[in-house]
């Protein structure tokens, strides 16, 4: 990690998912021993943390619900006037009820809604929460605040070989159309900002468990791994590469 990313002020969204928490760690681990310690607010929604540590702040946030992201934020801001870096890190691929499609014979309205609600709309709520905190970060080209999501590779229309997965691919290419105007708006209203789309690998956590079969030996990264890549990734944008969509290694994918 660079010394870009010391004392900085973090809100990671999804801090109890696999690579949520594990961001949340690596950026607590890599201030041990700084003399300006970073400040974490992390979300959960129906798992309740347990990670303790005194300058991670936790908050409970449904983002398919903008009054509990606007309540959300509103504390924030009772305790920092600033966020230098927001990552969204919740997202949505089966349900107990559902998993992603095989064929089209399995759309069912209320699952497609609830990955576009999740994957999709909330980005963009969050954006339109966080920007007057944002606005306060202090930043320039080089040293840019952050605003990423975790997307994911199958939301690449060009990259699409395989099919299937209707709603979580639709809903993961409409998060990219949406981070990607996002960006253009952002560079004429709310400058040195990076909006960013990220692939963070195949990682070992509940989200990816049920499909990880066929995943080639040493490609299913550990949450730890993504996250310390992920992590290293942002600390190198610029706010020339704001509207990026790129993968752990820092690689771009087609739209
Ligand atoms: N794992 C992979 O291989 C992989 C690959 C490509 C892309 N991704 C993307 O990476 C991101 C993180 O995935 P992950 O593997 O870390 O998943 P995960 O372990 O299942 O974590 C998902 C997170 O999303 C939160 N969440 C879900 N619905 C929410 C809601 N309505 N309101 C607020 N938070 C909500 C969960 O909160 P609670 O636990 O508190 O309910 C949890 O913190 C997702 O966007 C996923 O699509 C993952």
């Amino acid at each position: 990690m660079t010394n870009k990313m010391t004392g900085k002020t973090y809100l990671i969204i999804g801090g109890t998912g696999g690579i949520g928490r594990a961001m949340i760690e690596k950026i607590i681990e890599d201030s041990v021993g700084s003399t300006v310690r970073p400040q974490v607010f992390a979300t959960y929604y129906k798992n309740v943390p347990d990670l303790e540590v005194d300058n991670v702040h936790w908050l409970s946030m449904n983002i398919c619900d903008e009054q509990s992201i606007e309540q959300a934020i509103d504390v924030i801001k009772q305790q920092t006037d600033h966020l230098d870096w927001v990552i969204n890190c919740a997202g949505l691929l089966h349900t107990g009820e559902s998993s992603p499609e095989k064929a089209l014979r399995q759309m069912d309205t209320e699952f497609f809604l609830q990955n576009m609600q999740v994957n999709a709309l909330a980005s963009l709520l969050i954006a339109k929460h966080t920007k007057t905190l944002l606005a306060k970060a202090p930043r320039s080209v080089d040293n840019p605040a952050i605003f990423a999501t975790i997307s994911a590779r199958v939301g690449s229309i060009s990259d699409n070989q395989l099919g299937g997965w209707y709603s979580y691919r639709m809903s993961k290419a409409a998060l990219n159309m949406g981070m990607k105007n996002l960006s253009i708006e952002w560079a004429r209203s709310l400058k040195d900002v990076c909006v960013v789309v990220m692939q963070p690998g195949t990682v070992n956590t509940q989200l990816s468990a049920p499909f990880q079969r066929n995943v080639a030996d040493g490609q299913l990264f550990s949450p730890a791994y993504s996250a310390e890549c992920l992590l290293e990734v942002l600390s190198h944008m610029s706010a020339a590469q704001s509207g990026s969509f790129v993968d752990w290694a820092g690689k771009s994918i087609p739209w």
